[in-house]
């Protein structure tokens, strides 16, 4: 029933893979997020007990984060501020360095999360807890809230 739990996450969050299209940045965006969404789902019914620790899970929802915090920045072009029922804010266009910045740290705090090879739930909680602050801290500053 767990594995059943986090199999269904997991198909999910890989599932976005060919809705990308560099035709339509917006969407891809957007379903790049969808599928870092999902793993932090996967690594949250970790932690809860919900779903067994499993190392290969684990590093799975951690790369997952890794790949989205490399190739997610450049869906912000120029003339996507707008549109397909984006979230983005238009801080995205104004502070460029500063959101360039919030997406390296996510590349790097999801990297060192990989390296550090959590073996067990403690160590898997201290790599998620650090890469997951970021996904708050970047939507404060850089995404609006859409009833
Ligand atoms: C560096 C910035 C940044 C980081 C870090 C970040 N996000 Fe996002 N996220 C965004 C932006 C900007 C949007 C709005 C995209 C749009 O609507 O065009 C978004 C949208 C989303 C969405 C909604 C997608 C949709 O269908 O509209 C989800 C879910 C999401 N993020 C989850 C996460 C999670 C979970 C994390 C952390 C593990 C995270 N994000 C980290 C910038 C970020």
């Amino acid at each position: 029933m767990k594995r059943a739990v986090l199999a269904g996450i997991l198909i999910a969050a890989f599932s976005a893979g060919p809705v990308l299209s560099a035709e339509d940045p917006i969407a891809s965006r957007k379903a790049i997020m969808q599928s870092v969404g999902a793993a932090a789902k996967a690594g949250g019914a970790m932690l809860k007990g919900e779903a067994d620790f499993n190392a290969v899970t684990a590093e799975l929802i951690l790369r997952t984060m890794n790949a989205a915090a490399h190739g997610a920045g450049e869906l912000f072009p120029e003339g996507t501020e707008t549109g397909g029922k984006t979230t983005a804010s238009s801080k995205i266009w104004e502070d460029r360095a500063g959101f360039d910045k919030a997406m390296v740290k996510f590349q790097s705090d999801t990297a060192a999360g990989i390296a550090a090879k959590p073996a067990d739930i403690d160590a898997f909680k201290a790599a998620f807890g650090a890469a997951t602050e970021n996904c708050g801290a970047c939507h404060k500053a850089y995404r609006i809230k859409k009833e």
